[in-house]
């Protein structure tokens, strides 16, 4: 089987981390990269060894020899080069949020439909190990069907400089939502949301949901932008899914490494990303490996779920819509 070619729009902070992913990985060439910023994309280009640079997604897509397109844009620009990925024939991973509005997402999987492409949802916490774990304890019985579940993502007060771009929902809690609808294995039928514009009066930097799903289990889902920067703390997460025959839990503030430096304690995180000079480690690179074999080897995906992802907009969109009314959604 040859090598999976693969071209990568959107090379900010997290694209420039699939690069350096792909790059240790043997069944992957990446042939191209687009990002606006020419600056950037050529200084990545030289700096892993990619042949050909563009500052126009549209030009890039017109290539014969891409099989899969990966798309880190900005949260909100995922869309066109999408379908225009599709429509000529390949392969797309689309980073969460897959899109900020539900007819995109749905046009989207309409557009991989139509050409018979695989579409992925960036949605990389199925291959974290503990995650994944927690799935397979629901599905072996170990913990059984879920009846109630929380998960809680916290991120420094420093990275909403950025990320406050978009809607909490769609930056932060769009994870949870795809882990919830996963581990119930149904679909929400009630959303209520509520939260605090604490830093910031555009978004809330603090946003709570409650959620109902068809089969009867219920979840809250708690995002937040407010550890300190001081902590050193990345990711501030916890989970805890309690199952007809047990109860599954983690928190993974403390990720095991303590780094202390001039500037301070650092609690880096490996279970996400890390690249060392030999290879790379983490769900990230599991997640790609698994699309590329998909793509290698043409057997549709069954992990990872596209539908998922767009019923998780759809519920985003009822998250907003009650975040801003005080009112109870019914979907
Ligand atoms: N799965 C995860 O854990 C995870 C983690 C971080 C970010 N993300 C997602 O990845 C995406 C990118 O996030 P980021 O943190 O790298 O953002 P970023 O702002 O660092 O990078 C975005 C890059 O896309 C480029 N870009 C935007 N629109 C473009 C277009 N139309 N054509 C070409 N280039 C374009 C920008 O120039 C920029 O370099 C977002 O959707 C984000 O939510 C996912």
């Amino acid at each position: 089987m040859g090598k999976v070619k693969v071209g990568i729009i959107g090379l900010g902070s997290w694209g420039s981390c699939h690069l350096e992913a792909y790059a240790t990985m043997p069944q992957v060439e990446v042939v191209a990269l687009c990002d606006m910023n020419g600056e950037r994309v050529r200084s990545l280009a030289e700096r892993f060894g990619v042949p050909h640079v563009y500052t126009d997604s549209a030009e890039m897509l017109a290539r014969d020899d891409i099989q899969l397109v990966n798309i880190a844009t900005f949260e909100n620009n995922h869309f066109e080069p999408a379908v225009r990925a599709l429509d000529s024939g390949k392969h797309v991973l689309v980073e969460k949020p897959v899109s900020t509005k539900l007819s995109e997402a749905e046009g989207m999987k309409e557009a991989a439909e139509r050409n018979g492409k695989f579409i992925f949802p960036g949605h990389l916490l199925r291959f974290e190990p503990r995650y994944a774990e927690i799935y397979q304890a629901i599905q072996s019985e170990r913990i059984g069907t879920p009846h109630s579940m929380f998960f809680k993502r916290g991120r420094t007060k420093a990275m909403f400089t950025t990320y406050k771009r978009i809607h909490t929902v769609y930056e932060l809690t769009v994870h949870d939502l795809d882990l919830a609808i996963w581990y119930a294995g149904s679909r929400v039928t009630k959303v209520k949301s509520y939260g605090k514009k604490v830093n910031d009066t555009t978004v809330p930097d603090i946003l709570w949901t409650s959620l109902e799903f068809a089969n009867g289990v219920i979840a809250t889902l708690h995002s937040n932008w407010m550890t300190p920067d001081e902590a050193g703390i990345v990711m501030n997460d916890a989970v805890e899914i309690i199952g007809t025959n047990g109860t599954a839990q983690f928190e993974n503030s403390g990720s095991n490494l303590q780094l202390w430096d001039a500037t301070g304690r650092k609690s880096p995180d490996y279970f996400i990303h890390q690249a060392f000079q030999a290879s790379s480690t983490g769900a990230l690179r599991d997640q790609l490996s698994y699309i590329c074999n998909c793509v290698a080897s043409g057997n549709a995906p069954t992990y990872t779920s596209f539908a998922d992802a767009v019923h998780g907009i759809e519920v985003a969109e009822a998250i907003v819509k009650s975040f801003e009314s005080g009112q109870e959604i019914l979907l």
